[in-house]
């Protein structure tokens, strides 16, 4: 059984016995190792969203539902993240500074996150995320920080060129998200 209530409790105890991402890390691998569980906990993903399960200074923790070929552009997080994974699929591409031009970022590695798996990200990762596979994916995010706040960098998907994150633009990507997989499922249904 999964309890979001109780999942956020032993998050938040974990946290102050112990600030960094291992303990956090463990409850989070434990919970995704029963996906069934956390669905019924949670809710199947019904539309692409980015649900706030719990937010303070030194933690925030989210549900997040990627739409079908959903990409977020390379990110920073400033802080310590650990993802996991509990329907469908998350790719991670992971970045690095290029140190001649240190505002452009190059491809530096990748990792496939499927269901039941869950990884830790150190303070300096820089990521990009795409959901590659035709349906909803359900994951949770959990940051060592504040993490709807802080200021942060993404890179143009273009350029690879680095800017202060636009959390607005953030907001209408998944808005945007959101209007298209309604319109597809429109489209099946009819
Ligand atoms: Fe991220």
């Amino acid at each position: 059984m999964f309890d979001p209530e109780q999942f956020v409790a032993d998050c938040r105890a974990a946290v102050a016995a112990d600030p960094t991402h291992k303990a956090v890390r463990e409850i989070l691998a434990r919970a995704v190792s029963e996906p069934a569980a956390v669905l019924n906990g949670l809710g199947e993903p019904k539309r692409p969203e980015s649900r706030t399960l719990f937010h303070s200074v030194s933690l925030t923790i989210l549900n997040v539902i990627w739409a079908p070929g959903m990409m977020v552009m390379p990110h920073d997080h400033r802080m310590w993240a650990v993802i996991g994974v509990y329907s469908g699929r998350e790719d991670n591409i992971f970045w690095r500074r290029i140190p001649s031009t240190p505002n452009k970022v190059e491809a530096a590695g990748a990792k496939a996150l499927s269901e039941k798996e869950a990884i830790a990200f150190g303070f300096d990762i820089i990521h990009s995320v795409i959901n590659p596979i035709g349906r909803l994916t359900g994951a949770i995010h959990i940051y060592g920080g504040d993490f709807l706040t802080v200021e942060r960098s993404e890179w143009d998907a273009m350029t690879l060129d680095e800017h202060r994150l636009d959390r607005e633009q953030r907001r209408r990507l998944f808005e945007q998200a959101n209007e298209r997989y309604e319109a597809s499922q429109q489209h099946t249904a009819g």
